[in-house]
Protein backbone atom coordinates (compact mmCIF):
# COMPACT_ATOMS: atom_id res chain seq x y z
CA UNK A 1 0.00 0.00 0.00
CA UNK A 2 3.20 2.07 0.97
CA UNK A 3 3.23 3.26 -2.92
CA UNK A 4 -0.06 4.44 -3.21
CA UNK A 5 0.97 7.16 -0.85
CA UNK A 6 3.66 8.75 -2.73
CA UNK A 7 1.17 9.27 -6.25
CA UNK A 8 -0.91 12.65 -6.43
CA UNK A 9 -4.10 11.49 -6.41
CA UNK A 10 -6.19 11.55 -9.43
CA UNK A 11 -9.09 9.83 -9.94
CA UNK A 12 -12.06 8.65 -7.64
CA UNK A 13 -9.92 4.75 -7.04
CA UNK A 14 -6.90 6.91 -6.24
CA UNK A 15 -9.03 8.59 -3.49
CA UNK A 16 -10.37 5.45 -2.39
CA UNK A 17 -6.87 3.97 -1.63
CA UNK A 18 -5.83 7.36 0.13
CA UNK A 19 -9.10 6.62 2.88
CA UNK A 20 -8.02 3.19 3.29
CA UNK A 21 -4.85 4.37 4.45
CA UNK A 22 -6.08 6.58 6.93
CA UNK A 23 -9.48 5.12 7.99
CA UNK A 24 -9.61 2.42 10.87
CA UNK A 25 -10.29 -0.80 8.72
CA UNK A 26 -14.10 -0.97 10.09
CA UNK A 27 -15.20 2.89 8.97
CA UNK A 28 -13.65 2.39 5.66
CA UNK A 29 -15.21 -1.11 4.87
CA UNK A 30 -18.74 0.52 6.30
CA UNK A 31 -18.43 3.25 3.48
CA UNK A 32 -17.09 0.54 1.17
CA UNK A 33 -19.06 -2.33 1.29
CA UNK A 34 -22.75 -3.34 -0.11
CA UNK A 35 -25.35 -5.41 0.89
CA UNK A 36 -24.89 -9.68 1.03
CA UNK A 37 -22.55 -10.54 -2.14
CA UNK A 38 -21.93 -6.85 -3.53
CA UNK A 39 -23.55 -8.02 -6.74
CA UNK A 40 -25.55 -4.86 -7.10
CA UNK A 41 -22.62 -2.86 -6.08
CA UNK A 42 -20.41 -4.18 -8.71
CA UNK A 43 -23.12 -3.96 -11.48
CA UNK A 44 -23.66 -0.25 -10.40
CA UNK A 45 -20.07 0.85 -11.09
CA UNK A 46 -19.79 -2.27 -14.52
CA UNK A 47 -22.28 -1.67 -16.16
CA UNK A 48 -21.17 2.27 -16.73
CA UNK A 49 -18.01 0.63 -18.10
CA UNK A 50 -20.34 -1.38 -20.75
CA UNK A 51 -21.86 1.78 -22.07
CA UNK A 52 -19.93 3.16 -25.32
CA UNK A 53 -20.13 6.88 -26.10
CA UNK A 54 -19.53 7.92 -29.70
CA UNK A 55 -16.90 9.97 -31.13
CA UNK A 56 -18.36 12.65 -33.35
CA UNK A 57 -15.90 15.51 -34.77
CA UNK A 58 -15.61 19.04 -36.51
CA UNK A 59 -18.57 20.24 -34.50
CA UNK A 60 -17.07 23.52 -33.07
CA UNK A 61 -16.76 22.24 -29.50
CA UNK A 62 -14.67 26.09 -28.44
CA UNK A 63 -17.40 26.88 -25.96
CA UNK A 64 -18.22 23.99 -24.07
CA UNK A 65 -20.84 25.00 -20.70
CA UNK A 66 -21.55 22.06 -18.55
CA UNK A 67 -23.67 24.19 -15.71
CA UNK A 68 -27.38 22.96 -15.84
CA UNK A 69 -29.93 23.56 -13.28
CA UNK A 70 -31.22 21.16 -10.89
CA UNK A 71 -34.15 21.80 -8.50
CA UNK A 72 -34.20 25.21 -9.73
CA UNK A 73 -31.10 26.01 -8.61
CA UNK A 74 -28.17 26.74 -11.39
CA UNK A 75 -25.03 24.27 -11.11
CA UNK A 76 -21.68 24.41 -12.20
CA UNK A 77 -22.79 20.71 -13.56
CA UNK A 78 -25.39 17.96 -13.34
CA UNK A 79 -23.51 17.12 -9.83
CA UNK A 80 -24.93 16.85 -6.61
CA UNK A 81 -23.07 15.43 -3.17
CA UNK A 82 -25.23 12.16 -1.89
CA UNK A 83 -26.58 12.04 1.76
CA UNK A 84 -23.78 9.75 3.46
CA UNK A 85 -24.59 9.19 7.24
CA UNK A 86 -22.35 9.63 9.86
CA UNK A 87 -19.75 11.72 7.31
CA UNK A 88 -18.52 12.71 10.72
CA UNK A 89 -16.58 10.05 11.38
CA UNK A 90 -14.39 10.16 8.07
CA UNK A 91 -13.34 13.40 8.15
CA UNK A 92 -13.09 15.73 11.23
CA UNK A 93 -16.85 17.55 11.07
CA UNK A 94 -17.02 15.54 7.24
CA UNK A 95 -20.25 17.46 6.52
CA UNK A 96 -19.36 20.61 7.05
CA UNK A 97 -16.10 20.25 4.84
CA UNK A 98 -18.22 18.12 2.17
CA UNK A 99 -20.70 21.34 2.26
CA UNK A 100 -17.99 23.52 1.56
CA UNK A 101 -16.30 21.96 -1.28
CA UNK A 102 -19.54 21.35 -3.00
CA UNK A 103 -20.30 24.90 -2.62
CA UNK A 104 -16.40 26.21 -3.87
CA UNK A 105 -17.65 23.40 -7.07
CA UNK A 106 -21.07 25.30 -7.60
CA UNK A 107 -22.80 21.95 -6.86
CA UNK A 108 -25.90 20.90 -4.06
CA UNK A 109 -24.82 19.26 -0.94
CA UNK A 110 -27.37 16.99 0.51
CA UNK A 111 -27.14 16.30 4.37
CA UNK A 112 -28.03 13.23 5.74
CA UNK A 113 -30.71 12.42 8.56
CA UNK A 114 -27.55 10.77 10.50
CA UNK A 115 -25.33 13.21 9.47
CA UNK A 116 -22.84 14.24 12.47
CA UNK A 117 -22.86 17.92 12.30
CA UNK A 118 -26.43 19.49 12.53
CA UNK A 119 -27.84 21.58 10.08
CA UNK A 120 -27.04 24.27 11.68
CA UNK A 121 -23.54 23.98 11.87
CA UNK A 122 -23.66 23.18 7.81
CA UNK A 123 -25.63 26.20 7.17
CA UNK A 124 -23.57 28.57 8.82
CA UNK A 125 -20.38 27.38 7.47
CA UNK A 126 -21.51 27.99 3.81
CA UNK A 127 -23.91 30.35 1.56
CA UNK A 128 -25.25 27.73 -0.54
CA UNK A 129 -28.26 26.56 0.19
CA UNK A 130 -28.89 22.52 1.62
CA UNK A 131 -30.69 19.96 0.58
CA UNK A 132 -31.99 17.77 3.48
CA UNK A 133 -31.74 14.15 3.08
CA UNK A 134 -35.74 12.63 5.60
CA UNK A 135 -35.92 9.22 6.98
CA UNK A 136 -39.30 8.45 7.93
CA UNK A 137 -39.19 9.11 11.80
CA UNK A 138 -42.34 7.23 13.41
CA UNK A 139 -42.96 10.11 15.52
CA UNK A 140 -44.29 12.01 12.82
CA UNK A 141 -43.96 15.02 15.37
CA UNK A 142 -40.26 14.69 14.83
CA UNK A 143 -40.69 15.04 11.07
CA UNK A 144 -42.51 18.02 11.48
CA UNK A 145 -39.90 19.65 13.68
CA UNK A 146 -36.58 18.76 11.32
CA UNK A 147 -38.64 19.86 8.31
CA UNK A 148 -39.04 23.46 10.77
CA UNK A 149 -35.85 23.16 11.11
CA UNK A 150 -34.56 23.05 7.38
CA UNK A 151 -36.70 25.36 6.75
CA UNK A 152 -35.24 27.65 9.03
CA UNK A 153 -31.75 27.39 7.49
CA UNK A 154 -32.42 28.43 3.89
CA UNK A 155 -33.31 24.21 2.76
CA UNK A 156 -35.72 24.15 -0.25
CA UNK A 157 -35.12 20.92 -1.09
CA UNK A 158 -36.34 17.84 0.84
CA UNK A 159 -34.30 14.30 -0.33
CA UNK A 160 -36.99 11.72 1.02
CA UNK A 161 -34.80 8.30 1.14
CA UNK A 162 -37.76 5.45 0.40
CA UNK A 163 -35.52 2.41 -0.34
CA UNK A 164 -34.68 1.72 3.66
CA UNK A 165 -37.65 0.32 4.89
CA UNK A 166 -35.82 -2.17 6.85
CA UNK A 167 -31.80 -1.72 6.85
CA UNK A 168 -29.90 -4.51 3.99
CA UNK A 169 -27.65 -7.59 5.51
CA UNK A 170 -23.82 -5.83 5.49
CA UNK A 171 -21.56 -8.40 5.88
CA UNK A 172 -18.17 -6.55 6.21
CA UNK A 173 -20.12 -4.76 8.99
CA UNK A 174 -20.12 -7.77 10.79
CA UNK A 175 -16.93 -9.04 10.11
CA UNK A 176 -15.52 -6.03 11.48
CA UNK A 177 -17.12 -5.78 14.49
CA UNK A 178 -18.83 -2.66 13.59
CA UNK A 179 -22.21 -3.16 15.59
CA UNK A 180 -21.12 -5.41 18.14
CA UNK A 181 -20.41 -5.07 21.60
CA UNK A 182 -19.08 -7.98 22.17
CA UNK A 183 -15.57 -8.02 23.64
CA UNK A 184 -14.19 -9.58 20.82
CA UNK A 185 -15.10 -6.90 18.36
CA UNK A 186 -14.60 -4.32 20.90
CA UNK A 187 -10.93 -5.74 20.95
CA UNK A 188 -10.58 -6.00 16.93
CA UNK A 189 -11.66 -2.55 16.49
CA UNK A 190 -9.61 -1.19 19.28
CA UNK A 191 -6.75 -3.08 17.52
CA UNK A 192 -7.82 -1.16 13.99
CA UNK A 193 -7.88 2.13 16.07
CA UNK A 194 -4.46 1.37 16.96
CA UNK A 195 -3.23 1.68 13.43
CA UNK A 196 -4.49 4.68 12.51
CA UNK A 197 -3.33 7.05 14.86
CA UNK A 198 -3.99 10.00 12.72
CA UNK A 199 -7.34 9.43 12.64
CA UNK A 200 -7.79 9.21 16.04
CA UNK A 201 -6.68 12.83 16.52
CA UNK A 202 -7.72 14.70 13.88
CA UNK A 203 -11.35 13.28 13.29
CA UNK A 204 -11.85 11.07 16.80
CA UNK A 205 -10.38 13.76 19.15
CA UNK A 206 -10.61 16.67 17.25
CA UNK A 207 -13.93 15.81 15.50
CA UNK A 208 -16.04 16.08 18.58
CA UNK A 209 -18.75 15.93 19.64
CA UNK A 210 -20.18 12.59 17.22
CA UNK A 211 -23.85 12.64 18.15
CA UNK A 212 -26.56 12.93 14.71
CA UNK A 213 -26.65 16.59 15.10
CA UNK A 214 -29.73 17.05 13.21
CA UNK A 215 -31.84 14.38 16.27
CA UNK A 216 -29.46 15.75 18.76
CA UNK A 217 -32.75 17.52 20.86
CA UNK A 218 -34.63 14.65 20.72
CA UNK A 219 -33.14 12.20 23.21
CA UNK A 220 -31.53 13.14 26.70
CA UNK A 221 -28.31 12.19 26.05
CA UNK A 222 -27.09 12.87 22.33
CA UNK A 223 -23.05 11.95 22.08
CA UNK A 224 -23.92 8.49 23.83
CA UNK A 225 -23.83 6.81 19.88
CA UNK A 226 -25.23 3.54 21.40
CA UNK A 227 -27.79 4.73 23.19
CA UNK A 228 -29.11 7.17 20.09
CA UNK A 229 -28.28 3.69 17.76
CA UNK A 230 -31.32 2.40 19.61
CA UNK A 231 -33.51 5.10 19.73
CA UNK A 232 -32.88 5.38 16.36
CA UNK A 233 -33.68 1.89 15.43
CA UNK A 234 -36.67 1.93 17.06
CA UNK A 235 -37.85 5.60 15.71
CA UNK A 236 -37.23 3.65 11.82
CA UNK A 237 -40.44 3.29 10.63
CA UNK A 238 -40.71 0.40 8.33
CA UNK A 239 -44.53 0.85 8.00
CA UNK A 240 -44.27 3.82 5.56
CA UNK A 241 -46.65 3.88 2.20
CA UNK A 242 -47.66 6.22 -0.34
CA UNK A 243 -50.00 8.37 2.10
CA UNK A 244 -46.92 8.74 3.98
CA UNK A 245 -45.47 10.40 0.99
CA UNK A 246 -49.14 12.28 0.42
CA UNK A 247 -49.20 13.50 4.45
CA UNK A 248 -45.47 15.19 3.78
CA UNK A 249 -46.38 16.27 0.12
CA UNK A 250 -48.78 18.39 2.42
CA UNK A 251 -46.69 19.97 5.37
CA UNK A 252 -43.20 20.25 2.72
CA UNK A 253 -43.69 23.30 0.73
CA UNK A 254 -40.32 23.01 -0.54
CA UNK A 255 -39.16 20.78 -3.39
CA UNK A 256 -39.54 17.23 -2.44
CA UNK A 257 -37.75 14.12 -4.43
CA UNK A 258 -37.87 10.76 -3.88
CA UNK A 259 -34.89 8.54 -3.76
CA UNK A 260 -34.71 4.98 -4.45
CA UNK A 261 -37.02 4.46 -7.38
CA UNK A 262 -35.98 1.21 -9.50
CA UNK A 263 -39.51 0.75 -11.41
CA UNK A 264 -41.33 2.67 -13.78
CA UNK A 265 -44.85 1.69 -11.24
CA UNK A 266 -42.84 3.40 -8.51
CA UNK A 267 -41.68 6.19 -10.69
CA UNK A 268 -45.63 6.86 -11.93
CA UNK A 269 -46.58 7.30 -7.86
CA UNK A 270 -43.85 8.97 -7.12
CA UNK A 271 -45.40 11.85 -10.17
CA UNK A 272 -49.24 10.99 -8.80
CA UNK A 273 -48.16 11.98 -5.11
CA UNK A 274 -47.01 15.58 -6.28
CA UNK A 275 -43.39 14.71 -6.01
CA UNK A 276 -40.72 17.04 -8.28
CA UNK A 277 -37.58 14.68 -8.48
CA UNK A 278 -36.99 10.95 -7.91
CA UNK A 279 -33.69 9.18 -8.09
CA UNK A 280 -33.08 6.21 -9.69
CA UNK A 281 -31.35 4.59 -6.85
CA UNK A 282 -30.45 1.44 -4.83
CA UNK A 283 -28.49 3.33 -2.00
CA UNK A 284 -25.30 2.25 -3.20
CA UNK A 285 -26.15 -0.91 -3.54
CA UNK A 286 -26.36 -1.37 0.27
CA UNK A 287 -29.96 -2.67 0.33
CA UNK A 288 -31.50 -5.26 -2.09
CA UNK A 289 -28.36 -7.48 -3.41
CA UNK A 290 -29.50 -8.87 -7.00
CA UNK A 291 -31.29 -5.75 -7.93
CA UNK A 292 -30.18 -4.24 -11.44
CA UNK A 293 -27.99 -1.44 -11.57
CA UNK A 294 -29.65 2.02 -11.35
CA UNK A 295 -28.01 3.32 -15.06
CA UNK A 296 -29.54 0.20 -16.43
CA UNK A 297 -33.28 0.92 -14.77
CA UNK A 298 -32.58 4.58 -15.76
CA UNK A 299 -33.67 5.24 -19.34
CA UNK A 300 -37.12 3.40 -18.88
CA UNK A 301 -37.74 5.72 -15.97
CA UNK A 302 -36.89 8.75 -17.38
CA UNK A 303 -38.50 8.14 -20.50
CA UNK A 304 -41.99 6.87 -18.82
CA UNK A 305 -41.63 10.34 -16.38
CA UNK A 306 -38.98 12.71 -17.23
CA UNK A 307 -41.53 14.99 -18.71
CA UNK A 308 -43.16 15.22 -15.68
CA UNK A 309 -40.52 15.81 -12.70
CA UNK A 310 -36.68 15.44 -12.74
CA UNK A 311 -35.56 12.33 -12.97
CA UNK A 312 -31.70 11.75 -11.22
CA UNK A 313 -29.61 8.45 -11.18
CA UNK A 314 -27.02 7.59 -7.97
CA UNK A 315 -24.87 4.04 -7.77
CA UNK A 316 -21.63 3.73 -9.13
CA UNK A 317 -21.01 6.87 -10.78
CA UNK A 318 -16.97 7.36 -10.63
CA UNK A 319 -16.27 10.08 -13.04
CA UNK A 320 -17.15 12.83 -15.33
CA UNK A 321 -17.51 10.69 -18.30
CA UNK A 322 -20.11 8.50 -16.32
CA UNK A 323 -21.59 11.90 -15.46
CA UNK A 324 -22.08 12.58 -18.98
CA UNK A 325 -22.78 8.86 -19.89
CA UNK A 326 -26.00 8.99 -17.35
CA UNK A 327 -27.36 12.56 -18.95
CA UNK A 328 -27.33 11.18 -22.19
CA UNK A 329 -29.25 8.35 -20.85
CA UNK A 330 -31.87 10.56 -19.46
CA UNK A 331 -30.82 11.55 -16.34
CA UNK A 332 -31.43 15.77 -15.29
CA UNK A 333 -28.45 14.94 -12.80
CA UNK A 334 -26.36 12.37 -10.98
CA UNK A 335 -25.36 12.04 -7.31
CA UNK A 336 -22.11 10.66 -5.98
CA UNK A 337 -21.72 8.81 -2.77
CA UNK A 338 -18.74 7.28 -2.14
CA UNK A 339 -16.62 9.14 -4.20
CA UNK A 340 -17.05 12.45 -1.92
CA UNK A 341 -16.10 10.74 1.37
CA UNK A 342 -13.23 8.71 0.00
CA UNK A 343 -12.16 12.23 -1.59
CA UNK A 344 -12.79 13.88 2.06
CA UNK A 345 -11.13 11.22 3.93
CA UNK A 346 -8.11 10.78 1.90
CA UNK A 347 -7.28 14.28 1.07
CA UNK A 348 -9.15 16.95 2.95
CA UNK A 349 -11.46 19.55 1.74
CA UNK A 350 -9.17 20.25 -0.87
CA UNK A 351 -8.66 17.00 -2.39
CA UNK A 352 -12.80 17.00 -2.55
CA UNK A 353 -12.97 19.98 -4.37
CA UNK A 354 -9.66 18.25 -7.07
CA UNK A 355 -11.90 15.28 -6.98
CA UNK A 356 -14.73 17.51 -8.37
CA UNK A 357 -13.01 19.64 -10.70
CA UNK A 358 -11.81 16.60 -12.09
CA UNK A 359 -15.44 15.49 -12.79
CA UNK A 360 -16.04 18.66 -14.58
CA UNK A 361 -12.84 18.55 -16.25
CA UNK A 362 -13.45 15.01 -17.74
CA UNK A 363 -17.04 15.99 -18.30
CA UNK A 364 -15.89 19.13 -20.73
CA UNK A 365 -13.46 16.65 -22.46
CA UNK A 366 -16.49 13.75 -22.97
CA UNK A 367 -18.38 17.02 -24.62
CA UNK A 368 -15.91 18.56 -26.58
CA UNK A 369 -14.75 14.94 -27.88
CA UNK A 370 -17.99 13.65 -28.22
CA UNK A 371 -19.35 16.79 -30.19
CA UNK A 372 -21.72 18.55 -28.23
CA UNK A 373 -21.35 21.96 -25.80
CA UNK A 374 -24.32 22.24 -23.67
CA UNK A 375 -25.67 19.78 -21.36
CA UNK A 376 -28.96 19.84 -23.23
CA UNK A 377 -27.49 18.79 -26.91
CA UNK A 378 -26.29 15.38 -24.46
CA UNK A 379 -29.17 12.72 -25.36
CA UNK A 380 -29.57 9.17 -26.78
CA UNK A 381 -27.64 10.51 -30.01
CA UNK A 382 -24.17 10.03 -28.38
CA UNK A 383 -24.92 6.73 -26.77
CA UNK A 384 -23.42 4.26 -29.17
CA UNK A 385 -25.29 1.22 -30.07
CA UNK A 386 -23.22 -0.68 -32.78
C1 LIG B 1 -21.35 5.25 3.90
C2 LIG B 1 -22.65 5.53 3.24
C3 LIG B 1 -23.68 6.08 3.99
C4 LIG B 1 -24.90 6.39 3.37
N1 LIG B 1 -25.87 7.00 4.12
C5 LIG B 1 -27.03 7.38 3.51
C6 LIG B 1 -28.01 8.11 4.23
O1 LIG B 1 -27.83 8.45 5.39
N2 LIG B 1 -29.15 8.45 3.58
C7 LIG B 1 -29.38 8.09 2.27
O2 LIG B 1 -30.44 8.43 1.72
N3 LIG B 1 -28.45 7.43 1.56
C8 LIG B 1 -27.28 7.07 2.14
N4 LIG B 1 -26.32 6.41 1.41
C9 LIG B 1 -26.56 6.14 -0.03
C10 LIG B 1 -26.06 7.32 -0.88
O3 LIG B 1 -26.84 8.46 -0.68
C11 LIG B 1 -26.08 6.98 -2.37
O4 LIG B 1 -27.37 6.54 -2.74
C12 LIG B 1 -25.08 5.93 -2.80
O5 LIG B 1 -23.88 6.05 -2.06
C13 LIG B 1 -24.77 6.08 -4.29
O6 LIG B 1 -23.88 5.13 -4.73
P1 LIG B 1 -22.30 5.40 -4.90
O7 LIG B 1 -21.71 5.31 -3.54
O8 LIG B 1 -21.87 4.32 -5.81
O9 LIG B 1 -22.12 6.79 -5.50
C14 LIG B 1 -25.10 6.11 2.00
C15 LIG B 1 -24.05 5.55 1.26
C16 LIG B 1 -22.84 5.27 1.86
C17 LIG B 1 -21.73 4.71 1.01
Amino acid sequence: MGHTLNILPATTLDYRRLAESRLPRFLFDYIDGGANDERTLRDNVADFQNIRIRQQVLRDVSNIDTSTTLAGQKCALPLALAPVGMAGMFARRGEVQGARAAEATGIPFTLSTVGICPMEEVAAATSRSLWFQLYMIRDRKVVRQVLERAMQQGCTTVVFTVDLPVPGSRHRDTRNGMLAESLRAKLGKAWQLGTRPGWLWDVAVRGKPHSFGNLADQIPNPTDLKAFRGWLDAQFDSSVTWKDIEWLRGIWKGRLILKGIQEVDDARSAVRVGADGLIVSNHGGRQLDSVASSISKLPAIAAAVGDELEVWMDGGVRSGVDVFKAVALGARGVLVGRPWVWALAGGGQQGLVNLLNTYKKELEVAMALSGVSRIGQIGQAQIDRD
